[in-house]
């Protein structure tokens, strides 16, 4: 198999970039998926076909997994696969015109090989893999020091803690406090950088897989709620902090759970 070039990648995301921001001159193309809260420009489906188009260029071979168009399933983990999320908070993207992301991460048989999420508007790429370590543009990044869940913040779902999803409100209880950002990746970031010790989701592959590689670099544990495997196959809730952490905020939510649910 072809070795990637980290080196391309990062270039193919800065343009990527680029095209964004100058979108944001320019009237965008909103449309609803699901639901009124769901949406899409014509702008994520763009950088999704230009990262495409680069990757099949250099490797036709590979899979690709991506969250618009008809790329949001496949067959098995199988190979390397391409995971993209073109723009990660598109409510922001749309509203803020700040705090959106754009997300790759690389996976051969399951495993998590690159990650890569870049902060368009902040121009801070964070990148790496489980050998390289992490790295914030140029810089190499350290793993934060260990803070107990107790005396740090939790980046959470709106959703999951308005509506005390399997118990959240407890979780969210036993930390200082919660953060929403409505952007997976700016989530992951905080963990990164060691501001949040957790973040507790509902989110899709293109929205975790990215993150988790760096984050497993550093440490963290990305999990299920009751601490099962992800299973990259459609949204599932997401629980990521470092072990001991990682370990009580899931013993309290299968706590909250009944039997059927922590089966599920
Ligand atoms: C969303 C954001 C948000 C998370 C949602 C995701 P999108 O991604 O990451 O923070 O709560 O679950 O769908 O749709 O803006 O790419
Ligand atoms: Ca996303
Ligand atoms: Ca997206």
């Amino acid at each position: 198999m072809k070795t990637v070039n980290i080196e391309q990648v990062k270039n193919w995301l800065m343009e990527a970039g680029e095209f964004i921001k100058e979108s944001l001159t320019k009237t965008l193309e909103v449309k609803e998926k699901s639901n009124r809260k769901d949406l899409v420009t014509n702008i994520d489906e763009e950088t999704q076909q230009f990262l495409i188009k680069k990757i099949q260029e250099v490797y036709p071979k590979d899979k690709i997994l991506g969250e618009e168009q008809g790329y949001s399933t496949i067959d098995s983990l199988d190979g390397r696969i391409w995971i993209i999320d073109p723009i990660d908070g598109t409510m922001n993207f749309v509203i803020e015109q700040e705090n959106f992301c754009i997300m790759l991460g690389i996976f051969e048989d399951g495993i998590g090989q690159l990650g890569f999420i870049y902060d368009v508007m902040r121009g801070e790429l964070y990148w790496g893999g489980k050998e390289l370590g992490v790295y914030r543009n140029k810089e190499k990044l350290s793993a934060p020091d260990p803070v107990d869940l107790r005396d740090g913040l939790l980046g959470f779902n709106a959703y999951m803690y308005g509506e005390n999803v399997h118990g959240a409100k407890a979780v969210a209880n036993a930390s200082m406090g919660i953060r929403v950002s409505g952007c997976a990746g700016l989530e992951m970031i905080a963990l990164l950088k060691g501001s949040h010790v957790g973040y507790i989701s509902n989110l899709a592959p293109w929205d975790y897989a990215p993150g988790m590689v760096l984050l497993e670099s550093f440490g963290y544990q990305s999990t299920t709620l009751t601490g099962e495997a992800l299973s990259f196959d459609g949204r599932e809730y997401f629980a990521a902090a470092m072990p001991e952490n990682h370990q009580k905020i899931v013993a309290m939510f299968k706590e909250n759970m009944t039997e059927k649910q922590r089966n599920e």
